[in-house]
């Protein structure tokens, strides 16, 4: 029987791509998750509760300060999804926190996964934000790296750490970079979650800056679907891979497409710009087909109707 390991997987993407794996695979699942308030622990509960615990355990633990041994021998393949997320938070006193849960949890694990009898993947979420204001677009893996917030520089780190235990110790690991992830269960802090909760209630959304900032949204299904592909045995250890979702538009324009599929008008507050928030993101997909055979399905209009339907429901009493 395979087993995989999921951490973080109470989060928005960690319990999208239990639920696929439980779907669409025969496999035992163990979950691992801190549990954190950067929001609500029970809302990370509530993404997992249906889930069916004869092939799904949940272990409440910090990867960082636990003995991580056991899971990470026990696994077949490894998601690494565990993490201090948001970019704009990651300034100042809350360094602490994003070294502690996205580099030491990491180099923790794979120093478990470099004397493991069986692992043979090892997938690790890493983040856009970790080319800065980039150079070129479509940005493509080999491009210059250079973080734009603390978040992005503590992602890169832990890549980093992937390439290295890879080269190092034969870990089978893969490093996909998301683009700015959406859909249903996404974080409330972030800008989807925000601007539908906002618009349903009718007040108006928080932009930070002039709104012109553009982002290669990627929704979460088109992720689950990457990191599956990615825990095959074809993809070479210390894979570093865009998972860029084709969706590439402004924040005003995804507040336009928001008013189209609520059929209101939505007010705009503008906010002083985020600190570490980049210009742009946009990824090349070509490594992705040519090594994952990936290529994204959902496009913006769909993937927003999708979240505007799940927001609904989770507001009905
Ligand atoms: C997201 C995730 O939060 C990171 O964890 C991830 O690593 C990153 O994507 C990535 O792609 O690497 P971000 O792009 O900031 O970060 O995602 P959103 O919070 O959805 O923000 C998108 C844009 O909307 C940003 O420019 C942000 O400033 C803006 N925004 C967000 C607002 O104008 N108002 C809001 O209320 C929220």
């Amino acid at each position: 029987m395979t087993r995989a390991l999921v951490t973080g997987a109470a989060g928005f993407i960690g319990s999208t791509l239990v639920g696929r794996l439980l779907e669409e695979t025969d496999w035992e699942v163990v979950g691992v998750d801190a549990l954190t308030d950067y929001y609500d622990p029970m809302t990370k509960r509530a993404n997992v509760a249906g889930f069916d615990t004869s092939r799904f355990e949940l272990l409440e633990g910090d990867l960082a300060a636990m003995d991580v041994g056991p899971i990470v021998h026990g696994a077949d393949v490894v998601f690494h999804l565990a993490g201090q997320p948001g970019v704009r938070g990651s300034w100042g006193t809350q360094f602490g926190t994003y070294l502690h849960h996205n580099v030491l949890a990491t180099q923790r694990l794979l120093e478990a996964a470099a004397t493991s009898p069986r692992l043979r993947a090892f997938v690790f979420s890493s983040s856009s934000s970790v080319y800065g204001d980039a150079l070129t677009y479509p940005t493509s893996e080999t491009d210059p790296t250079a973080p734009k917030s603390p978040y992005g520089v503590t992602k890169l780190a832990a890549e980093h750490l992937c390439s290295l235990y890879a080269a190092n110790h034969g870990v089978p690991t893969r490093s996909l970079r998301f683009f700015t992830v959406y859909g249903p269960r996404q974080r409330p802090d972030m800008a989807f979650h925000r601007f539908i909760s906002a618009a349903l209630e009718g007040e108006p959304v928080e932009v930070y800056g002039d709104g012109r900032q553009v982002r290669e949204f990627t929704y979460v299904d088109d992720i689950a679907s990457a990191m599956l592909l990615a825990a095959g045995e074809g993809v070479a250890a210390g894979s570093v891979i865009n998972l860029s979702g084709g969706s590439s538009v402004s924040v005003l324009e995804v507040i336009h497409e928001l008013e189209r599929a609520l059929d209101r008008r939505i007010d705009i507050r503008h906010l002083a710009p985020a600190l570490g928030d980049v210009i742009r993101t946009g990824g090349s997909t070509e490594r992705a087909r040519d090594q994952l055979g990936w290529v994204p399905q959902v496009d913006l209009v769909e993937g927003l109707a999708r979240e505007v339907a799940w927001a609904r429901g989770a507001r009905t009493p």
